[in-house]
């Protein structure tokens, strides 16, 4: 039962998206480290949230769900005004590009029109006194475009989105800036690499992989699976919000990375050596399922972080190595099937017909 502690005086937090992938282990993070803060959860439950995902912290004295959409201006000025939030972490978000190049406005109302609903409740609610208050967006390296062969992104790398999703994130984070610099609102901006973990939804590459494995079903590699991104563990990310949030001079920008390049079709041989290993299998198994199909569209090439800033200037480094991160995500899906039955609902069945049959090359 929740106890009557009052949490007026203190710190309250908004965090946008905690019901999804990353956004729940953010929760997580929070209320379990900052006990003495009130931890708001604002999420419209889309197909990608989901409540599980936090089943072992709902009952704690500092944290409340409240279900709505940022979408809606009414609604989130409600809410500002019941709540005195001194800070916003903004994780929700249309997140997946295969989905945003099959319905680009999803995105651009969420990604962009619901984050400017929410910096104009800031605006509102903090007016002069904005100063001890803090905008934190949540984005992605993928506003900065595709890369060759060689190079990093950096904080000065100009942004030249490639895909309606990565465009919508853009918007939304220039958005940000001119908010901060017209209205003084204060910000601050991360830009981070591809995250994988558990409670990750079956529609990304690594538990969708995962999950075929365990069904027997042909393991989708887009193109000839030479596309590269760089891969880091959720809690690591998790870590690296709570630095930035608790660190960052106002107006700044992070990069956040995991330092890992994998090539797509490395990544899925070594998934599938892994699950083999785990299930017992003979090693080569799941190999055998391997199916290259036809591309993406605009497919960006090559992702990857130069994290120098963060590490030098606020001293974050991820902790998970890629071959522990990985067992731990590939056990936390053989052990979770109840969870994978429940996010897989007639919904999520019908864009996986839509997004792949047909598509073999
Ligand atoms: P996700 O799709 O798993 O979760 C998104 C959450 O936002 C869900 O809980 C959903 O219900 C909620 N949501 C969607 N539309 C909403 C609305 N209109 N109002 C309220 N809630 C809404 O996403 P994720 O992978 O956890 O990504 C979270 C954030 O991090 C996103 O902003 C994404 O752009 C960013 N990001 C993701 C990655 C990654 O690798 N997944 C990497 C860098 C940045
Ligand atoms: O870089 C950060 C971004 O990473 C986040 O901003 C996005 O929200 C997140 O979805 C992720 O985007 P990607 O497009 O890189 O992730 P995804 O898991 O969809 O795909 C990873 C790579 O694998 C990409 O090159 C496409 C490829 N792929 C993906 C799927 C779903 C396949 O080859 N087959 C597939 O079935």
């Amino acid at each position: 039962m929740k106890s009557n502690k009052s949490f007026d005086l203190i710190q309250k937090i908004l965090i946008t998206g905690g019901a999804g992938f990353i956004g729940s282990h953010v929760v997580r993070y929070f209320v379990t480290r900052y006990p003495e803060t009130l931890i708001v959860n604002l999420d419209k439950l889309t197909y990608a949230g989901n409540l599980e995902n936090l089943t072992d912290i709902e009952a704690a004295d500092n944290y409340r769900f409240v279900r709505g959409d940022i979408n809606d201006q009414a609604f989130i000025n409600r809410l500002f005004s019941e709540h005195h939030f001194n800070g916003v972490i903004h994780l929700a978000a249309e997140s997946h590009v295969d989905r945003s190049i099959l319905n680009p406005m999803s995105f651009i109302e969420t990604n962009i029109i619901g984050t400017v609903n929410l910096l104009n409740a800031c605006r509102v609610a903090w007016g002069k006194d904005a100063a001890n208050h803090l905008f934190y967006q949540i984005s992605t390296d993928e506003v900065y475009g595709s890369l060759g062969a060689e190079g990093y992104f950096t904080e000065e790398t100009p942004y030249d989105p490639q895909s309606p999703y990565s465009a919508s994130k853009a918007g939304a984070d220039h958005f940000v800036r001119a908010y901060g610099n017209t209205y003084n609102l204060p910000y601050v901006i991360s830009n981070c690499s591809n995250n994988y973990g558990p409670n990750q939804f079956p529609e990304k590459l690594i538990p969708l992989i995962i999950r075929n494995i365990t069904r027997n079903k042909p393991l989708p590699v887009y193109g000839k699976g030479e596309n590269i991104r760089d891969w880091l563990y959720v809690e690591d990310h998790a870590a690296a919000i709570d630095t930035v949030f608790h660190h960052a001079k106002p107006g700044s920008t992070y990069n956040i990375g995991g330092n890992n390049e994998w090539k797509n079709i490395d990544l899925v041989r070594k998934i599938c050596d892994l699950t083999d290993d785990l299930l017992d299998r003979k090693p080569g198994t799941a190999q055998k399922l391997i199916t290259f199909v036809k591309d993406r569209a605009g497919h960006d090439l090559r992702y990857a972080i130069d994290a120098s800033k963060i590490s030098n200037e606020l001293g974050w480094k991820p902790a998970t190595t890629f071959e522990s991160g990985l067992r731990k995500t590939i056990r936390w899906y053989l052990a979770n099937t109840e969870w994978l039955k429940h996010v897989l609902s007639g919904e999520y069945e019908r864009y996986y017909e839509q997004q792949y049959s047909g598509r073999e090359s």
